[in-house]
């Protein structure tokens, strides 16, 4: 990992076309999609790129999503499409699926880790479109986060992470989903899905019936190097359980608990449980909350994915 002083400006603009200068220019730039805030680079910029880990602190065997706002950028960074990736391409993009294939000669090796693969993505936020299609290449993109800590759903939220580090901040609104991207695995002759997103694995089977859901318990080398990272994670404690248990306590979930406690968010859908978890993580942390108690949720449509990162954030 890199390691050098960060005392740099960042600026904030809501201006796509100032961020993307910066982007050109091989700076790195943190801006909106409908899952949540990215960190991104030049793909094809390996100096670029090189800073996206530095910023984030981000361990250099953990990939990076490539970001585009044109399908015909498909054919830059990949080296072909398989017919299960098409599938899902022409059913999702744009929107909050990642498809990963063999990657093409001209992405440099550290923007994924080291594999001879790559994720691909289409967000399906305006701003985010006008942005990528004004660096005018793909964007390399983790999530714009220090490494270990929950994505950042508001522009705050990246600026509590990494002023100081990055070039600029794209502000755009808080994100829709609150959750990011659905990951499937396109390059073998079995579609596996690697990370449970917003797109449920009911509605990735429409598409592709035979797909299999990954099992980190198989033997071999990791398909998703990332999902063996602790991820997600606030510094308080995080329990799953339907009741605090100690007034002091923070609780988000579903329905009011019978005992009170001194924080909590009680959200109307599961929808906006996962648009708002994250956020809720940080406010805990920012208020020195020792433990966070989180209600489960039935685990069906984006349900499953909520209860996949808090899962991970108990871990
Ligand atoms: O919604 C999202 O996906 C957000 C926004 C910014 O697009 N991005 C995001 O990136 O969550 P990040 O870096 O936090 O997570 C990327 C994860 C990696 O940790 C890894 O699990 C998986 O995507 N991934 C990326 N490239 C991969 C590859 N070539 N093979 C397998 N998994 C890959
Ligand atoms: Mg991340």
């Amino acid at each position: 990992m890199l390691n050098f002083p960060f005392a740099m400006e960042t600026v904030l603009t809501k201006d796509p076309g100032e961020a993307a200068a910066f982007i050109r220019r091989g700076g790195v730039v943190a801006f909106p999609s409908e899952t949540v805030y990215g960190l991104g680079a030049n793909v094809f910029d390996e100096r670029a790129v090189t800073r996206i880990f530095a910023a984030k602190r981000r361990p250099a065997d953990n990939p990076l999503i490539a970001h585009i706002a044109e399908l015909e950028h498909i054919a830059d960074l990949v080296e072909y499409v398989t017919p299960s990736a098409a599938k899902l391409i022409d059913a999702f993009f744009p929107g909050p699926v990642t498809v990963v294939l063999k990657k093409g000669s001209r992405v440099p090796l550290i923007a994924t880790a080291g594999l001879d693969t790559i994720g691909v993505r289409m967000p399906r936020l305006a701003l985010a479109h006008e942005f990528i299609h004004a660096c005018e290449s793909p964007v390399a993109a983790p999530s714009a986060n220090l490494s270990g800590r929950p994505s950042p759903t508001t522009w705050q939220s990246v600026s509590e992470d990494l002023n100081g580090r990055i070039d600029c901040i794209l502000q755009g609104d808080a994100t829709d989903i609150g959750l990011e991207s659905t990951v499937v695995d396109c390059t073998r002759a079995v579609t596996v899905l690697l990370r449970k997103g917003a797109v449920s694995i009911d509605e990735l089977r429409r598409v592709i019936p035979e797909i299999e859901l990954h099992d980190a318990t198989t033997p071999g080398p990791a398909r998703s190097p990332g999902l063996l990272h602790k991820h997600y994670s606030p510094q308080a404690k995080v329990v799953i359980a339907r009741e605090p248990a100690h007034e002091s306590d923070a609780f988000i979930g579903l329905h009011e608990p019978a005992s009170k406690v001194w924080l909590s968010r009680i959200c109307g859908d599961v929808g906006e449980y996962a648009r708002v978890v994250f956020e809720f993580f940080r406010e805990c942390d920012r208020r020195g909350v020792e433990t966070i108690v989180c209600e489960p949720v039935e685990e069906s449509g984006l349900g499953s994915a909520l209860m996949d990162r808090l899962r991970r954030a108990a871990e």
